[in-house]
């Protein structure tokens, strides 16, 4: 807290937004806001149906800019709702011609680019899972991704295949086709010259609202990355709070900066702003402030969804570009992924002329769950209140930190000013049905009715919530979720390396950055040349989710089941209370020696 409130509701705007939000919730209902959907002409529900064809089939709507895609090279490429309709249809096309239908899983390693828009919705069109994954992912993560979601198609370009895709390829036998976007690398096929040659009318397989649509990959604590499957009644949430929320119209100029590997990039890049039926704007070269500041002034940007390390860099890089450009369309600016400061919503405020409205959810939520409404009161550094339509918990937490569970399976709900880990009543369109291949890990991420997000927050008297902490030893480095599993599990691959320990230790900028301890094998010793060595192996395999820094250490702290325990790895770092130490296997011999 700390600062003042901004924006007090004024009274025009009440009633259209947020304003009144204790009466948004009681007028709202999910199946009121399915009614806002068209539907298949045949009956069912159909994401990529909602996102461009029925904009296609309307006279008025089929020849406005739905994608402009801001290149590599500096030029833009658009699409229309009409040509986007059809290039997907081609694309659905081309997945029936490869002889993959309903429920089989197309990845996509692209950045923002005309061919995502078209692999994403013509995935959608054919039946298909969409599994998007990240480009800056190194071929290890892609690896082990593609081999837990039983990918049969992946697209590409031919940068990303020749340095992430070409190292693993062999590794991948249930991969049976890689499309590559531009010149074809030997042996794959060329997505432009199959999109070519297909049929521009490829009718669109009826799926109903259960139908599997998206695989997202998010990272826990222990073991593999875990597969978050959504289906396409998800879509009912996308256009709920982006018009709740982002307070998004059809005649936007939107442009949401995430990366289209990433749960964000898909949801709020792609389904929800053409749901809307606005025009998009995707960037796909790198983060640069005053590239940005001019991307949003000359595109016209209205509303901007973003993430707090970018509006962090913003914030550091002084107020004199913005004062350069003009941004007197920009009308909401909004956050999501990892904290968001006060300062920053204040600063914004002052200086781009609106705040910071926070989001909060998560890849298995779907969709926006806690915000801070436009048209609405802003509590600097809260997240918000519960989006209508979502019933939010405060459940009092066990010694672990997470949620604690009576042995009859019931939960403690707390009342007013709380703090514990946050919960959502289960049963929104948009949550996820299951981890893919993994029953256990889904049914433990429920009790007594709710959805446990493993995050702690303090909700104040008058309903706002505030972000604590994680319950669980995942890292958020700018805005990326970083399982510490996959990162210490790909680094003891090295010959020196016996055991390590991952951790997040606190960044100015990024929020957290990825540190690992190491032991070594008997026989190496710690050095400056194999320090280095390390990094530059995971970078090699890890690529963007490498550990920024390693510490040598001669031994590391085991619970009594034998785990690294990262909790006291970090306490000790950040010099914090220890805590509770009684599961400890190894206390009194380990000093988390840093050389
Ligand atoms: O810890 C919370 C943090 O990001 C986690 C979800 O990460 P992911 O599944 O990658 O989804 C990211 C984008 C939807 C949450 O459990 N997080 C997300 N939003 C916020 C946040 N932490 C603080 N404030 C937020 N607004």
């Amino acid at each position: 807290m700390g600062y003042p409130t901004i924006g007090k509701p004024d009274h025009e705007r009440r009633a259209a937004l947020m304003g009144d939000y204790a009466h948004a919730c009681r007028e709202f209902s999910w199946d009121n806001a399915r009614h806002d959907l068209t539907g298949l002409p045949s009956g069912g529900l159909n994401i990529a149906f909602e996102a461009v064809d029925r904009h296609a089939a309307h006279p008025a709507r089929r020849s406005r800019t739905a994608i402009r895609v801001l290149d590599r090279h500096g030029s833009t490429q658009e699409l229309t709702y009409a040509e986007l309709a059809e290039r997907s249809n081609r694309f659905a096309d081309v997945l029936h011609s490869l002889g993959v239908g309903t429920g089989g899983r197309v990845f996509t390693l692209l950045g923002p680019s005309p061919e995502l828009y078209v692999t994403a919705l013509g995935t959608l069109k054919a039946g298909a899972v969409l599994a998007p994954l990240f480009g800056g992912f190194g071929p290890e993560p892609v690896r082990r991704r593609m081999e837990l979601g039983a990918a049969s198609v992946l697209v590409t370009t031919a940068a990303l295949f020749r340095r992430t895709v070409a190292p693993i390829r062999s590794s991948l036998p249930g991969l049976r086709h890689v499309l590559v976007v531009g010149p074809d690398p030997a042996g794959e096929r060329s997505f432009d010259g199959l999109l070519a040659s297909a049929d521009p009318d490829h009718a669109i397989v009826p799926t109903d609202p259960r139908h599997p649509a998206l695989l997202h990959f998010t990272s826990g604590t222990t073991g593999t990355p875990k597969g978050a499957l959504h289906v396409h009644e998800a879509v009912v949430a996308h256009l709920a709070t982006a018009r709740a929320v982002l307070d998004l119209r059809p005649d936007d100029v939107y442009w949401c900066t995430a990366d289209p590997g990433w749960v964000t990039g898909i949801s709020y890049g792609v389904i929800a702003p053409l749901v809307v039926g606005a025009t998009v704007v995707a960037d796909a070269r790198d983060f640069d402030v005053r590239r940005w500041y001019r991307v949003l002034a000359e595109q016209g940007v209205t509303v901007w969804y973003t993430a707090p390390t970018a509006l962090r860099m913003f914030m550091a890089a002084g107020p004199q570009e913005a004062a350069r450009q003009d941004l007197s369309a920009l009308r909401v600016i909004a956050s999501v992924g990892e904290p968001l400061n006060g300062e920053v919503v204040v600063w914004a405020d002052a200086t781009l002329g609106r705040p910071v409205h926070d989001t909060w959810w998560q890849t298995e939520t779907g969709a926006i769950m806690i915000a801070n409404f436009v048209g609405s009161e802003i509590r600097p550094g809260a997240m918000g209140r519960p989006v209508p339509g979502i019933r939010a918990g405060v459940l009092a937490q066990g010694p672990d930190g997470r949620a604690l569970i009576g042995p009859d399976g019931r939960v403690t709900v707390l009342d007013g000013d709380a703090q514990g880990e946050l919960a959502l009543r289960a049963g929104w369109p948009s949550m996820f049905r299951g981890y893919l291949g993994e029953p256990e890990r889904y049914a433990a991420c429920f009790a007594d009715g709710w959805y446990l997000t493993g995050d702690v927050v303090h909700r104040d008297e008058d309903g706002w919530y505030w972000f604590v902490g994680r319950a669980d030893d995942v890292i958020k480095s700018a805005g990326h979720l970083v399982g510490p599993f996959e990162v210490e599990s790909t680094l003891m691959r090295h010959p020196a390396v016996a055991e390590v320990g991952v951790i997040g230790v606190p960044d100015p900028t990024a929020g957290e950055v990825v540190k690992a301890f190491v032991t070594l094998r008997a026989g190496r010793r710690p050095s400056e040349d194999l320090r280095r060595e390390l990094l530059t192996f995971a970078r090699r395999e890890l690529g963007a989710v490498a550990p920024r820094s390693i510490a040598f250490a001669p031994a590391l702290p085991h619970t009594r089941s034998g785990k690294v325990m990262r909790r006291l790895l970090r306490a000790r770092e950040l010099g914090l209370p220890e805590g509770d130490l009684s599961t400890l296997e190894n206390s009194a011999e380990v000093e988390v020696g840093v050389r």
